[in-house]
Parts: C-alpha cells; structure tokens; sequence
C-alpha cells in the first residue's frame, strides 16, 4: 500500500494524474514496447566480461548502441553508439572491475541512436542508474513535472524520465530502492523492463517488467537479469521467468524477493533452463544464418520427435489433445502471423484446406487487429510466431482472445509471452535462432502445421488412412532429404555469384510453392538488400512480367506435381523476355533443364510438404549472395530479430 506520504505528493499532483487520466492511450494494453536487451549481474564474479557477453546473445534485439554501468565504490557508465564490439573498444582501456553491473544494448525508438542517448542512463544526482527496455508512454508529462521540481534531462529518451522520477521518490520520501521503483511503475503508464542499481548501496539489483520480458537467473551466490535466458544459461540453469507487474530484489547475500506493483509478495516459480551453450555458439561456421540453415534436417527431427509415427500410423500434438474438438469442429482457422512466420501460415492455409478440409484465412497480424475482423467463438486463431514477443500478433491474440476464439500458439521462443497468452499451443523444438533472418523457424513451424493438418484432417475423416499413411511416411523422410538439399549448396553458391549483382530478382511459384517464392524474395531483400519480389507464377503477366529483361534474375520454384505444364508455361514467357531463370526442379526433371538458366534439383516427395525442400535453396541463395556484397548476413541493417513495436 501507499503511504499516506506518498499519496499527498504524487497521487494528488496534477501533473502526474490528471492527463494520464484523461488520455485514452493509457489505459489502452497494445503492446507498445521497444526492442532492446538487458543483462544485469551482482555476485562475486568479475561483471564485466559477463555482461559482455550477455549484451552479445541480445544483439538480435538491437544493435544501435551499447552501454554498461559498473559499481566498485565508484560508479562508472561506459556506452557508445553502435554495436557492443564498439562499446568493448571504448572500454578497453578503462577501469572495468567491478562485481555488480548492469548492461544494454538497444534500437532506438525514443531520441536518435547515439552516445548520449544510449542506456544506462543516471538519475540526476548521479547516484541510480537504469537500463530498459520498452516505452513510457506518459513520459512527457513525467518530464515536465519533474522539470518543475528542477530535474534537468540530458538525453531525448523516455527512459531517462524513468530514472529521474525514481530518483525523485527515494530523495523525497527516502524510500528502500525498491520501494522507490514501485512507487514510481504505479506511476508510468507503457511498457518496460527495467533494470537499476543504486550507488549507496552495492548489495542489490532492483528489476522489474510489465509487457516486456525479463528472465532471473539464480546461481551459487549470484544473480543475472536478462531479456531472455541466453545470456544467462552458462552461469546457472535455474531461472524465474517474471510476470508482467512484478518486481525482483536481488541481493549479493544470495536471497531475492519477488513483489507486485501492488506489493503483495510472490512466491517465485524457479524453472529448469533447457538451453545448452553450444546451442548459442556459431559452431565453426561464418554466420548464425549458415549454421542454422544446416540444422535444419536435426530441427525439423526435433519439431516431429514423439509426435508421429509413421509404422503405427499415428500423429498427436500433446498441446491440442485439450482442444482437439474445438479444433476439429471450428467453423474457420484464422492465422495471425508477421514476416516469414506469415510466410510459414500462407503454406498452411493450403495444407489445412487441403488435407483437413476447413477454411482458413491467414491475415498480417498488424493489419487483423486493427481492421475489425469478425471473430466468433466458433473460430479457431493460430498464432505463430518464432520469438513469442511480436507486438502486433500479441495484438492480434489479445483481440482475438477477447472475442472469444480459441487461441493456439505455434512458438519456439519456450516461455515467450505469445506462448504464455495462448490458450494452448505447440513449440517447435527449433532451438535459438540467432541469425536475423528466419530459417529453421521457418521448417520448424511448416513441419509442426503439417503435423496439425495431417492429424486434424484424419480424425475429421477428410484423409484416406492410405493417403495419411504415405504422407506420415514421406514426412518421416524429410530430415535426410533435406540433408540431400544442402549438399547442393556449391551450385548455389556458383549460381549467386552470377547473379550478386542484380538490382531486382523475381520469385514465382504455384500452390503450395508460392509462399515459398515469398519467403525467397524475403530472405534476398532482408540480408542482401536486394530488391526482390515474390509472386503466384500466373500473376507475372499481370504486371511483374514488364519489368523482365536480361537484368532480371527469376527464381522459379517448379517441384510441383499438379501444376507442373503450367509452370513450364511460366518459365516460357520469362524466356521469351530474355529473363535469367533459375529453376528449382524435383531431381530426374528433364524438360525444364532445357529451358532455365540454372537448375538445381531436390529430392522428390509428396506434394503437400515441398515447401520444406524447396525452401533450403532459396535460403542459400540469399546467404551466398549477401556474402558476396559484403553484407552483414546475422544483423542486417535496419532489422532485428524480435519486433516488439508496432
Ligand atoms: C522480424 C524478423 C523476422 C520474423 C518476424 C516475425 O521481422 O526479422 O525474421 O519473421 O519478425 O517474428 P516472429 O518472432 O513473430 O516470428
């Protein structure tokens, strides 16, 4: 509870009430949050080194500046636009010791990415400092009061407004830090995760998080804070997961307490991590993005293990056992998705029609939530998502939710909150994906909605048991065929280097390898910036097919059992226009050898899981050729892995 101190300064100010009173972008729960990441320690260690590599494992989150604030007596703040090596070179010559710290790496969204800008940030008398992540939406009108009471800003960040106003309460009403940093969330309306640290007092980490995440770790007399369990896993594998509202002491004794804004006392709820280290390491190859594509005939095993068995003829998703009738009797399948996880729900809609017969609508989640859809209780929302923490199909989901849809989430960020606000849902076992742009997500999200369709479609009666047999027995296969796919990876690597230099390139493909063309398209623009467009073949003649010419890469997906004359078609009238075509075919295809360019050839198998296969190529392709234009192939620029703003 407040005291009644408290209550007479900030409760009854003006500034501080009235306009977030009045201003209905407070109440509204969108998930206005930022990117960023943040790792904290206090033990007997060096903290440094550890917050380091931390702030590295975070960089997916952001990579525009960087910054520590490390305590030994003296308080010392280091920071430094750009990536965290900046920071290292900045450092390398200061005094870095210390046993407790807290470190940031962000992407900017409140003031320009620069030095000053960057976190940690101090509180005006120099004694707290404070790293987060997320946005203050009522920033301005904290900051404006606090100026009154003669706080003097240096940077343009919400964040700083934060640090200030705890400040403000722990020197007014002298308040334990905690207490400070309760009285002051009560106060902020958007969201955060926040870390701070006090210069009196070297004995505790104070955090806290609402809408962004925030992991404890719980080692041998030592505690981390991070944005997620990478930076954590090699010091312990005991974490808390912390819910939206809580709030974390942290002491150097080795106890810690959890309370709510509300300051009821939690009980924590401490988890095993499983995440090994190797699994965080580039392990002998140039980027994240080359050893990820090549885990994939081990992910897509994972994302299957224990769930199908193709000799007894069964496929079972624990997460949907609950839901199954609700599932099997939905009037429609509606999938909220961004990026090349949209790409992963286009290829379901054609599964889920095909192989289970029910309709599906696959919608951008940032257009769905703010469009009005119709959603009944009859519906059926799959969320997919890699990371868990996309603001707009958290959006989506809560939209939903509150329309009465079931929910279910197909995640591989394990505790995310898209897989904790999910009614239900599958992970897909894929393992940290580090590299920027998604490529084992991708396999591992197809890989889990054909399980979905195939196991949907044969208890609604909609597939022959000799037909789901063959599909369960090709999809058993998948892994090593995949395995065959990578080995052309020398021919792809030859065919990028005549293609690096283009300015455009054209993706098409037919059915279920027309999402495929779309997550081609996106992988080449993504990391190599390379204009590219991805598109149904037949639509080519309505427009796309005036801009080809000799300069026009076309990358024709052409694997396709049912449409294949159709596609030959296609490759004609690219052809014709003097295109360069470059054909991925099903290993033994003669006919089209003769027309392309380049082929490259993957193994066959059943029609409905190519998109597992045709994609591999497509995502050496777009590897090799930013390679090839000196291309920052993990952290390309402008992107980040987790999009937690809208
Ligand atoms: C970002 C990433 C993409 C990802 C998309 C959706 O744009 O760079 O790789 O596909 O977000 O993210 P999610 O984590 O929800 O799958």
């Amino acid at each position: 509870m407040d005291t009644p101190q408290y209550q007479s300064y900030f409760l009854t100010n003006p500034y501080f009430s009235a306009v977030i009173k009045q201003n209905p972008i407070y109440q509204n729960q969108n998930y206005f949050k930022t990117m960023c990441g943040i790792v904290a320690y206090i033990g007997s260690k060096q903290a440094y080194p550890i917050l380091i590599k931390g702030l590295q494992r975070l960089e997916y989150r952001g990579y525009d500046s960087a910054g520590v604030a490390l305590l030994n007596g003296n308080l010392n703040v280091y920071k430094k636009k750009g990536k965290v090596s900046e920071l290292l070179s900045f450092a390398h010559d200061k005094d870095v010791s210390a046993t407790l710290g807290i470190g940031h790496t962000r992407w900017a969204t409140h003031g320009k990415p620069d030095d000053i800008n960057a976190h940690p940030h101090l509180s005006g008398n120099g004694r707290l400092v404070l790293v987060h992540n997320g946005i203050i939406e009522n920033y301005a009108t904290l900051k404006t009061a606090l100026q009154r009471l003669g706080h003097e800003f240096i940077s343009e960040t919400d964040t700083e407004v934060l640090v200030h106003l705890i400040e403000e309460l722990q020197e007014r009403e002298n308040l334990l830090l905690e207490e400070a940093v309760r009285i002051a969330l009560s106060k902020v309306h958007g969201a955060y995760a926040i870390v701070v640290i006090d210069k009196e007092d070297p004995t505790k980490i104070v955090a806290a998080r609402k809408q962004s995440p925030l992991v404890l770790g719980i080692g041998n007399g030592e505690f981390l804070l991070a944005s997620d369990a990478t930076p954590i896993v090699e010091h312990t594998k005991r974490v808390v997961y912390l819910n939206d509202g809580e709030i974390v002491t942290a002491r150097r004794d080795g106890s810690f307490e959890i309370k709510t804004i509300n300051n009821e006392i939690q009980a924590p709820f401490i988890q095993k991590l499983d995440l090994t280290i190797e699994a965080l390491e580039k392990g002998g190859y140039d980027y994240f993005m080359l050893k990820e594509i090549h885990e994939q005939p081990q992910t897509i095993a994972d994302a299957m293990r224990g769930r199908i068995n193709a000799t007894e003829g069964w496929v079972r998703l624990g997460g949907m056992e609950e839901h199954l009738n609700r599932i099997m009797n939905a009037d429609r399948l509606i999938i909220v998705a961004c990026g090349t996880s949209w790409h992963a729900g286009l290829v379901a809609e054609y599964l889920f029609e095909e192989l289970a017969r029910l309709p599906v609508e696959v919608e951008y989640a940032s257009e769905f939530r703010y469009r009005n859809p119709v959603i009944t209780e009859k519906d059926v929302v799959i969320a997919i998502s890699q990371s868990g923490e996309t603001a707009d199909t958290l959006a989506a989901i809560e939209l939903a939710k509150e329309r009465g849809a079931l929910i279910y989430g197909i995640v591989n960020a394990v505790g995310s909150s898209i897989a904790r606000l999910t009614d239900g849902g599958s992970y897909i076992h894929a393992g940290p994906e580090i590299g920027v742009a998604s490529t084992k997500a991708f396999t591992g999200q197809v890989t889990l909605l054909t399980l979905m369709a195939l196991e949907i479609g044969y208890k609604r009666g909609k597939i022959r048991k000799s037909e789901f047999q063959r599909l369960l027995t090709e999809l058993e296969q998948i892994p090593s065929k995949v395995e065959e796919v990578l080995k052309i990876n020398k021919a792809v690597e030859y065919i990028s280097s005549e293609i690096k230099d283009s300015n455009n390139a054209l993706y098409l493909g037919r059915g279920y390898n027309f999402p495929v063309a779309l997550e081609g398209a996106l992988k080449l623009k993504e990391i190599s910036y390379i204009h590219a467009e991805g598109y149904p073949a037949a639509e080519m003649k309505h427009g796309p097919i005036a801009l080809i010419d000799e300069n026009m890469p076309c990358v024709i997906v052409c694997t396709n059992q049912s449409a294949y004359e159709k596609i030959v078609s296609n490759i004609q009238e690219v052809k014709a226009r003097k295109g360069v075509v470059i054909a991925i075919v099903t290993e033994g295809d003669t006919v089209i050898k003769n027309l392309a360019d380049y082929t490259l050839e993957i193994p066959d198998t059943a029609e409905p899981l190519t998109p597992l296969l045709s994609v591999i190529p497509l995502q050496l392709l777009s590897y090799h050729i930013a390679v090839m234009r000196n291309c920052n192939v993990d952290q390309p620029r402008n992107l980040a892995k987790s999009v937690t703003v809208e």
